[in-house]
């Protein structure tokens, strides 16, 4: 297993159809770190492995990490042991949180857009957004009654929640939510089903480089890799060195080399598996890495190279 932390289920509240907010503490009562909002920390779910959660709580509450599980239908194993098996008092190990969802610290406006459970990281933004001030507004689209009630009832008063019900009025345009085109200093933020993403996407494809940010749930189709090669693979650190065919996992063979590298949704989306390179050409496919820091790292799982040699920082 990953380097981890066991942490207390302090409390579950049932907070909404088919969610549980699991509140977590440090067993002696240690106060946790403090984490950035839009964080999300990995579960690990018994049998299954890693599972991520945004972590939907005031990110200075330091006593406390706060996740909230909707149960899928069609669960991979995670949400439906979160539901039927995780009881008040059970120990849990959870990765440290990482934040591949960062706030646009430049921007002076903010509109979140979630889709059912997507909500999560965006109740951890708004509670920083109130601190700072910050004009924000948050359209949350709900098949019926939406996840974390109790949460969206605390922010109810701001006036800047607006609770889209697709059962009973027609889905809002994305220009009605978004305004027709990128305003200066607006940033929009989307979390949700891969089709609503996608529709995000679309919306807001002309809008300047940096000014959309966007959390999957579960890895989309990964882009092809163009003019990946087979390359050698070398470790810095350990000076060990091997071939990798084209297609091959970068995160395998680096684990074959003996390298301790984490790794959560092996899809490109989670950030665990950040590495960092020195030479050649990686080819990136992740969805986490900006292009600035593409320049320096690199997410194993999801990296192929066009180089006949890489060489990393690990
Ligand atoms: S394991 Fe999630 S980005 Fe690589």
């Amino acid at each position: 297993m990953p380097r981890h932390i066991m942490l207390v289920v302090a409390r579950i509240v049932a907070d909404g159809p088919a969610t549980r907010r699991l509140v977590l503490r440090d067993p002696d009562g240690w106060p946790l770190p403090r984490c950035r909002p839009g964080a999300h920390l990995d579960l690990h779910v018994p049998g299954v492995g890693p599972r991520a959660y945004s972590l939907c709580g005031d990110p200075v509450v330091q006593d406390s990490w706060e996740i909230a599980v909707r149960r899928e239908a069609e669960s991979r194993g995670g949400s439906a042991w979160v539901h039927d098996a995780l009881s008040e008092g059970d120990a849990v190990a959870v990765s440290m949180p990482r934040c591949t969802f960062p706030i646009a610290d430049a921007a002076s406006r903010h509109v979140m857009v979630a889709g059912g459970i997507g909500v999560t990281p965006f109740l951890a933004m708004a509670c920083e957004f109130e601190r700072r001030g910050a004009d924000w507004t948050l359209h949350l689209l709900s098949r019926g009654e939406p996840p974390c009630a109790s949460a969206l009832e605390r922010l109810a008063q701001t006036g800047k929640i607006r609770i889209h019900d697709t059962t009973r009025t027609a889905r809002p345009g994305w220009e009605a939510m978004l305004g027709a085109s990128a305003a200066p200093g607006l940033h929009a933020y989307c979390c949700g089903p891969e089709v609503m993403l996608d529709g995000f996407a679309h919306a807001t494809q002309g809008w300047p480089t940096g000014t959309t940010s966007i959390e999957h749930f579960v890895p989309p189709p990964l882009p092809a890799a163009e003019g990946a090669v087979r390359y050698s693979l070398r470790r810095s650190v350990a000076g060990t060195e091997m071939v990798v065919e084209s297609g091959e996992s970068m995160l395998t063979a680096l684990r074959a080399l003996g390298a301790k590298v984490e790794a959560s949704c092996e899809g490109g989306i989670c950030g665990a598996c950040e590495v960092r390179w020195l030479e050649g050409e990686p080819i990136h496919r992740d969805r986490v890495l900006t292009p600035e820091r593409r320049r320096t790292h690199l997410m194993a799982c999801v990296a192929q190279c066009a180089s006949e040699r890489l060489v990393v920082d690990a």
